[in-house]
């Protein structure tokens, strides 16, 4: 499914048939349900990082969830961290995967800065990110914190994806990326975290490096999906930065595994290209416009 086809289902402007019905918040949440010792998911959740349009048409057959994360500061424009990401940034790459997908529900990261300050700040910005990009969803960073946050947006008709744990927007607070909820007080504090935000109103959450045994805990608590990131299979989904996944940087976390090593594909490549253009083996005929006959 590699052509672009509009999810037009619900607009007059275009009616151009699409290929099926995109995922939804509802459908997400459903994915939970009650079991007798706590809640349970019938389907993992499948979810990626996507910030181009390409990448999103190659991961969104295989989706539940594509989130444009604010991880492309440091994936895609080499920045330190996620702090200097900007709205505009998030607006851009999200009507860009929005554009390559189909099926999967796309969520755009809060970027720092954007959300934090008061109610209405939130607001605005979450709807600049939903009008803009036309995700269906915004993810947030925080706990008991922005609990308040994410009950007005989500009342607002502003899904909410939270996200608890390691919250790398904090990495100055925290002082690295290190994996969260060690000790008894600490895993506490983001049990309490992951409650709140689902007692908010967030439609599911990602709990991001944590214990297995926090993330057991929370998943078995809160009656929203989680979808887990260095936060073991206990989780109700998974999610990897993409690029993670296929191998691009030399270094990830113990808790990605590579399911290719594009790295080295690509510099493969780049050296099969320089050598053949300093050969001037490249172009041959058959990559050559001549006059017909
Ligand atoms: O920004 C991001 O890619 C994320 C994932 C790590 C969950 O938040």
């Amino acid at each position: 499914m590699s052509t672009f086809t509009m999810d037009t289902a619900t607009s007059r402007a275009t009616p151009t048939p699409v290929p099926g019905k995109r995922m939804t918040v509802p459908a997400i949440r459903s994915r939970k349900v009650a079991k007798v010792d706590g809640y349970t998911t019938a389907e993992p959740i499948v979810m990626l990082t996507a910030y181009t349009m390409r990448m999103a048409q190659l991961l969104d057959p295989h989706c539940d969830l594509l989130l444009v994360g604010d991880s492309l500061g440091q994936v895609i424009y080499g920045l330190p961290s996620t702090v200097p990401v900007t709205l505009d940034m998030m607006c851009n790459h999200g009507a860009a995967v929005v554009r390559g997908s189909w099926h999967a529900l796309v969520a755009v990261d809060m970027p720092f800065g954007s959300y934090e300050g008061s109610l209405e700040q939130a607001f605005a910005s979450a709807a600049r990110v939903m009008k803009d990009s036309g995700c269906a969803a915004v993810k947030l960073e925080g706990g008991e914190a922005m609990a308040p946050t994410i009950e007005f947006l989500s009342k607002r008709g502003i899904p909410v994806i939270g996200h608890v744990g390691l919250t790398p927007q904090a990495v100055n607070q925290l002082g690295g990326y290190g994996a969260r909820g060690k000790n008894p007080a600490e895993a506490e504090r983001i049990l309490a975290d992951a409650r709140a935000v689902a007692d908010a109103g967030a439609f599911c959450m990602v709990i991001e490096g944590v214990m297995e045994e926090l993330a057991d805990d929370i998943t078995a608590a809160v009656a929203v999906p989680t979808i887990g990131i260095g936060a073991s299979a206990r989780c109700d989904g998974q999610v990897l930065v993409t690029e993670d996944m296929l191998g691009l940087f030399e270094r990830t976390p113990r808790f990605v595994k590579r399911y290719d090593d594009i790295a080295s594909r690509v510099t493969a490549a780049a050296g099969m290209y320089a050598s053949e253009v300093r050969a001037r083996s490249f172009p041959t005929d058959e990559q050559t416009y001549r006059p017909k006959g």
